[in-house]
């Protein structure tokens, strides 16, 4: 009899409960002992919260997405800021490795209260690389100290920017001039390649 049960599915099936139970108590007490852990589990939590509750919110208002005329011009940091989705038209436009993308179809992550409401109006490309969610510097961020993993980060966020949304314009250094893009407007509906530098330098 004894011999049945320790062959049987069923013992099997408790011993494994009991396995994934033991394990399941060993990485609670692990993560509630590190106030660092406890620290990134309430960031997890909030994030998670952050994003299905303003996703919950946008969908109770139900309003369509507001289609804005397509924008096509650089921008200075300071021109940039008041896009965070405030203004009367609720664009958003954000910054990543030097390149200002519309964002405003992103509101629930960038706009007002979203998770990622700091990259709004703002250079995100250092909070991107850092793994952070605080708005970037007031001023413009060279990103010259950043270790080449960190610019790898970079641009791989920029990848997804690229897919996702409008490429903008470019994010102007202190003194450099605006391209004129008024050729491009001819070409109604034409991809632009990401190339924003031939024309001023
Ligand atoms: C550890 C906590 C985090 C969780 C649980 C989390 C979760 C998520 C989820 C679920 C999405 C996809 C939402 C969707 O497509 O519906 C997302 C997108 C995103 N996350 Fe996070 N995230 C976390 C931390 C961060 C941090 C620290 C950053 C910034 C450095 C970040 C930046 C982004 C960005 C830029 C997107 C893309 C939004 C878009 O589609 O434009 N996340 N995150």
């Amino acid at each position: 009899m004894a011999e049945a049960d320790k062959s049987s599915p069923g013992a099997a099936d408790a011993a494994a409960a009991l396995t994934l139970s033991e394990y399941l108590v060993a990485f609670v007490l692990e993560i509630v002992r590190s106030p660092v852990n406890i620290g990134l589990v309430a960031v997890i939590v909030l994030l998670v919260y952050k994003i299905f509750f303003s996703s919950h919110k946008n969908q109770e208002a139900a309003a369509p997405i507001k289609q804005l005329p397509k924008l096509r011009r650089d921008f200075t940091v300071e021109e940039l800021r008041p896009y965070n989705g405030t203004g009367p038209d609720g664009r958003i436009l954000v910054a990543v490795n030097g390149n200002v993308y519309d964002v405003t179809k992103g509101a629930r992550f960038y706009g007002p209260g979203g998770p990622y409401g700091a990259f709004g109006g703002r250079d995100a490309s250092r909070g991107l690389a850092t793994f952070s969610v605080v708005p970037g510097k007031d001023e413009y961020d060279d990103l010259s100290d950043l270790q080449t993993e960190e610019m790898n980060s970079v641009k791989e966020w920029e990848e997804q920017f690229k897919e996702r949304y409008d490429l903008v314009g470019k994010l102007l250094k202190p003194g450099e001039p605006h391209t004129n893009y008024s050729d491009e407007e001819e070409e109604e509906g034409s991809q632009q390649d990401n190339e924003p530098k031939s024309k001023t330098e």
